[in-house]
């Protein structure tokens, strides 16, 4: 079996979706369980880009073991330098530089002349080298590229000192036939070539870049760059479960195999939209809810009959063994241990014991609490962590009712400083709101609000999501409780003080 490299940019372009902005610490928890999941390479972020991507490349270079870490740099000096700065002293890094090579881009954004662009590629691909022995480059949006040009940029940067070639179709345009004609293109007149790995990078603007990457592999790609859920810049990158799991359910017919431990797929997906709160569609591939459930009474009647009649993979490859009935207010610190290492979650003795201590609440609330549940309470406990800590929310009482106008009191810390309102609202919902806005006197504009009730029944615990905007700057936050006001507040006071951090730490507006 060949082996195809896997890089996951889960924290790198898939930050780049909407909302999705993670911290360090939320970044490391990924690029942790990234680890166990086998991905080949990291890219844990763009060192230049800021401070806060700066620091976190740094230390999930230094502290996660096991994948390459790499850091995306602009070809320009200061970028190369900053990520050979970040990745100093790890055992293994990758500088992975990157410059237009469509006349579009370099025409309209680059202002640079074709020449001029090789030149850059080359010298940068060359200091890149200066630091390190692994150096990626990308011509970006090389499938608007000339092809003859594009080979002669590539046999340029192998020269150079270039190890992975990565042809990314950035605005996801390619047909998967032409997407992988110009790979074996590729192959066919860059002199050279095997002393390179070439990988693609398909963005999912059509829906292709699943297809579009499979035929890249076919074509002789040998590394695959993706993302959890798939998420990343406007429509996503291709989703790793989906490119590992195709790989795998045809490993025979195509000889290519992975290094990826597929059963950590379902805690992955869980952990990022978790963190995330960029929510996986329920008819998603490998991940959604529905990608295992089956509705139809024949195919019910085949699955029990034997499960190959409908199911081209057991869900307890991709992790997803799960139990409906899980546990209860008698259940113990052990039992419950286990279940959360079973979901896929490492945690610390002190975290373990935070979460015991809210399941044990939640329990005596439920009935029945099930793996939902237990998934909810370590995200919205452990998991998801204020970006800063300007405001904390202490109390919260609400009023409402057919004959009663909702008012609701809150007492939060802000900035270290307790401060008591109470407004009233249309609802309780948007009384807590007015409230803790006016606390905060902060001026943010609400662009979302859901309710997902985690499990079925009145006593379900709700899961909040709010998208918070400021001026160019969105933030989600997320809070779970089995009281749904309560959720509401945790979700708003974690969205603002995510937008606080976004605010300090903004990736910065960088020009090619
Ligand atoms: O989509 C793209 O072209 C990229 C490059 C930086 C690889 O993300
Ligand atoms: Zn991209």
């Amino acid at each position: 079996m060949d082996k195809v490299l896997i890089l996951d940019t889960t924290l790198r372009d898939g930050e780049q979706s909407p909302g999705a902005s993670m911290n360090m610490e939320e970044k490391l928890i990924v690029a942790r369980q990234l680890a166990r999941l086998g991905v080949d390479i990291i890219e844990a972020g763009f060192a230049y880009s800021s401070p806060g991507d700066f620091e976190s490349v740094k230390k999930i270079a230094a502290e996660v073991e096991g994948p390459i870490i790499s850091s995306l740099a602009r070809a320009k000096p200061e970028d190369i330098d900053s990520a050979a700065e970040a990745l100093k002293g790890a055992p293994r890094v990758r500088i992975h530089t990157f410059i237009s090579t469509s006349d579009i881009h370099l025409k309209y954004q680059f202002k640079m002349t074709r020449e001029e662009a090789l030149r850059r590629a080359v010298d940068m691909v060359e200091r890149a080298r200066g630091y390190v022995k692994d150096v990626e480059f990308s011509p970006m949006d090389a499938s608007r590229s000339e092809p003859e040009y594009l080979y002669e940029v590539l046999t340029a940067v192998i020269k150079a000192g270039a190890t992975t070639l990565n042809i990314p179709d950035t605005v996801g345009y390619a047909l998967p036939e032409s997407f992988g004609a110009l790979i074996a293109g590729i192959k066919k007149n860059v002199p050279d070539i095997e002393k390179a790995v070439i990988s693609v990078h398909c963005h999912n603007d059509l829906g292709l870049a699943t297809a579009n990457s499979l035929a890249a592999v076919i074509n002789g790609a040998r590394q695959v760059e993706c993302t959890i859920n798939g998420i990343g810049e406007r429509a996503g990158n291709a989703a790793l479960e989906e490119l590992v799991m195709i790989l795998k359910t045809h490993s025979e017919a195509l000889g290519l195999d992975t290094n990826i431990t597929t059963e950590q797929i379902y805690p992955s997906s869980r952990l990022v939209s978790g963190i995330t709160g960029v929510s996986v569609q329920h008819n998603k591939a490998i991940v959604g809810e529905n990608a295992f459930a089956h509705e139809s009474g024949i195919h019910q009647d085949g699955l029990l009959k034997d499960s190959s009649t409908y199911e081209i993979m057991r869900p307890e490859s991709v992790g997803l063994a799960r139990s409906t009935l899980v546990m209860g207010k008698h259940s113990g610190r052990h039992a419950f241990g286990e279940r959360i290492k079973e979901l896929g979650y490492d945690i610390s003795t002190e975290d373990l014991q935070k979460a015991f201590l809210r399941f044990k609440l939640v329990a005596d609330k439920k009935k029945e609490v099930f793996d939902e549940d237990i998934e909810a309470i370590v995200q919205d406990e452990i998991m998801r962590i204020d970006d800063t800590e300007d405001y904390k929310l202490l109390t919260l009482d609400v009023r409402s009712g057919t004959e009663t106008h909702p008012v609701a009191t809150v007492e939060m810390e802000v900035r270290g400083e307790k401060v008591r309102e109470s407004v009233a609202g249309d609802g309780p919902v948007d009384a807590a709101y007015r409230t803790i806005k006016k606390i905060t006197n902060t001026r943010s504009k609400l662009l979302k609000y859901s309710v997902n009730a985690i499990t079925g029944g009145t006593d379900a615990q709700g899961e909040v999501t709010v998208r918070l905007e400021e001026g160019d700057i969105i933030a989600l936050g997320q809070g779970a409780h089995t009281d749904i006001i309560v959720a509401s507040a945790k979700a708003y006071v974690n969205a603002l003080n995510r937008l606080e951090y976004r605010k300090r730490h903004s990736r910065a507006n960088l020009i090619p």
